[in-house]
């Protein structure tokens, strides 16, 4: 499809929109990458520049995801059928966006290729796609950070529920499963998991910082 290319291109800039370093560098005068944890997201931009910039970046990061994917839909779904080999090339290509939003947020050209670990992303990508696992993903980071207070372990727990809960949305869904999103779900946990891994060192370590905790913890 003619559209495949544009679209891929146009979720990975989205994705690299630089929210959370935008958020250091105007409002503190630091580049975020070299503080903290090094991340771009939100959660680094709380602990290394406040609460209002990292609710702003929590917020674009997350409409970046949505719109890369509902940008795709809108373009492609009046292409064809739902269902047989349209519909399945349409998905694909849906999710492909949807991926390649995340990727620019992970490798973002514009900031030598180290940005955010795609939680937020992921988010808003999910809300797009097939919004009540969306939420049920974010009902459980919600659940184990109100637990746990470590923001890192909460984005983890809720990668791998990631799958699951995609499979089970499926179940309920007359049409049956849609492959690419079962895929989509599981490359996301993926990713998500392979952008903590320097924090599932930590959390074994028992040295990752909780929430409002401001210790340096880059390696
Ligand atoms: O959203 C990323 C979060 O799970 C961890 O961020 O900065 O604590 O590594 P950070």
């Amino acid at each position: 499809d003619p559209l495949t290319l544009p679209l891929l291109l146009a979720g990975y800039l989205l994705g690299s929109i630089p929210s959370g370093y935008l958020a250091g560098r105007w409002l503190k005068g630091l580049d975020i990458r070299r503080e903290g944890s090094g991340s771009t997201g939100a959660t680094n931009v709380l602990r290394v520049v406040g609460k209002g910039a990292a609710l702003v970046v929590f917020l674009v990061d997350v409409l970046k995801g949505t719109a890369a994917v509902v940008l795709a839909k809108l373009l492609l779904e009046p292409l064809g059928a739902p269902l047989g080999p349209d519909g399945w090339m349409i998905d694909s290509v849906v999710v492909a966006t949807g991926l390649a939003a995340l990727a620019g947020h992970i490798w973002p050209v514009w900031l030598g290729w180290r940005g955010g670990k795609a939680v937020a992303t992921a988010l808003g990508m999910l809300l797009g796609l097939t919004w009540p696992v969306g939420l049920a993903c974010f009902g459980i980071f919600l659940a184990v950070l109100s637990l746990s207070r470590i923001v890192s372990f909460s984005s983890v727990v809720a990668a791998v529920a990631l799958p699951l809960l995609m499979l089970g949305w499926f179940q309920q869904q007359a049409m049956g499963l849609r492959w690419p999103y079962l895929v989509l779900a599981l490359l996301t946990s993926l990713l998500v998991i392979w952008r903590h891994r320097s924090n599932l060192g930590r959390l074994l370590a028992g040295t990752e910082p909780r929430l409002g905790e401001k210790r340096q913890d880059r390696p």
